[in-house]
């Protein structure tokens, strides 16, 4: 029988019992290959990150009416030309605030738990003061990007930065 050897195995020849076998110039070839690799999909990120990253939003929007998020509720929004997640919060205080969904340690959501004032990241364990966005425990490394809220009537409006 006459079995045709693929290319892939005529630049790498090893076989289970040539495991013991295997030369530094086939290892360094492995080496290059494996490296290689590496470094094109680090440039394909980078450029991609700098080619598509997430455009700023600015200005104001409307995200709903008081009537629809009662005290101790929130609402999940993006903002239009965006696809940032937010949430808004209504605090038991009677404040509104809205942060970014995103957390700032591995980018897990983030959801506000009712009266205790905490934004949970269940991931990792890590907390956000409800009112000010700051890390109160956990490994976030950074504060929840906040928007700017403000009440006009009825409705709730934020403004991206
Ligand atoms: S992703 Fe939020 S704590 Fe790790």
């Amino acid at each position: 029988m006459n079995e045709k050897i693929p290319d892939w195995k005529s630049e790498f020849p090893i076989s289970q019992a040539d495991t013991t076998d295997v030369t530094r110039r086939q290892f360094a070839k492995f080496l290059c290959l494996v490296s290689g690799g590496l470094a094109t999909g680090s440039a394909f990120v980078a450029v991609k990150s700098a080619l598509f990253s997430e455009k700023k939003v600015i200005g104001t929007h409307r995200v709903c009416s008081k009537d629809e998020l009662p005290v101790g509720g929130t609402r999940a929004f993006v903002l239009e030309g965006s696809s940032t997640p937010y949430i808004l919060i209504h605090l038991e205080n009677g404040e509104f605030k809205a942060y970014e969904q995103k957390c700032t340690h591995l980018s897990c959501a983030v959801f506000y738990k009712p009266g205790t004032g905490k934004i949970e990241c269940p991931c990792h364990n890590g907390w956000f003061d409800a009112m000010t966005g700051e890390v109160v425990q956990g490994p976030p490394p950074r504060p929840l990007p906040r928007l700017e809220v403000q009440v006009k009537g009825n409705d709730i409006f934020v403004t991206g930065a």
